[in-house]
């Protein structure tokens, strides 16, 4: 069964108390919350207060996507903000070896985020530093927009690497996940399934997320 992560950039942001009660009902295991400055990514979402007064709502993981430039002046105060995972685009960290002991050191998980174009080589090295290692499967920035085939090799040459390794590192699917390719997806090796546009555009986002929960 994978780990399902809705991704709050879909939700209805005058009710975000409303969207986190509900996903507390599904079978969501993670929030996935997307953070963008505008000059990683080109759009702004949101940041720490919105994540600070969110984590009063749930106890489920949070696992906070950073789609910024210069991550590591921000470690410490997403901890405080309340993040269990912490992802940093490899493209952004200049030094992603001591990127990833920082946020280890403060408590969190590690992740990695890869672009569409990145190769899974730009990680190999640190591979056993890292706890998630989040393939984007569309260019950041946006919801909505199509999985990109592609990933599906990089998300079966990753997890062999993991898996001659026996490393604990679950590999994350971002972008373009729908009931339709989740199968396949999961198929291919990942163990996490970040939905935003699938989960909350959906009629009934809880059976959507329990859909996808019961995905082989
Ligand atoms: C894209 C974000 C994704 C996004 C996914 O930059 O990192 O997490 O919210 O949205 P969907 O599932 O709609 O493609
Ligand atoms: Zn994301």
């Amino acid at each position: 069964m994978p780990i399902i992560a809705p991704s709050l950039l879909a939700a209805n942001f005058l009710h975000l108390q409303a969207e986190s009660q509900m996903l507390n009902q599904s079978v969501a295991d993670w929030f996935h919350l997307d953070v963008m400055d505008g000059q990683f990514v080109p759009n702004i979402s949101f940041g720490l207060p919105v994540i600070q007064q969110l984590r009063s709502t749930t106890q489920k993981v949070f696992d906070v996507h950073l789609m910024i430039e210069e991550p590591e002046k921000y470690t410490e105060a997403f901890q405080k903000a309340g993040a269990d995972i912490l992802t940093v685009h490899v493209e952004a960290c200049r030094h992603l070896h001591r990127n990833l002991q920082h946020i280890k050191q403060c408590n969190m998980k590690a992740g990695v985020a890869l672009n569409p174009h990145t190769p899974i080589d730009s990680i190999k090295d640190v591979l056993h530093e890292i706890d998630v290692v989040c393939l984007m499967s569309v260019n950041p920035g946006f919801g909505g927009q199509s999985f990109i085939p592609y990933t599906l090799q990089k998300i079966r040459e990753l997890r062999k690497w993991i898996d001659a390794l026996n490393l604990p590192t679950l590999i994350e699917i971002d972008g373009g996940v729908t009931l339709n390719n989740a199968a396949a997806i999961v198929e291919a090796g990942a163990h996490v399934l970040v939905a935003g546009n699938t989960v909350f555009a959906s009629q009934n986002p809880i059976y959507t997320i329990a859909q996808l929960k019961q995905i082989q």
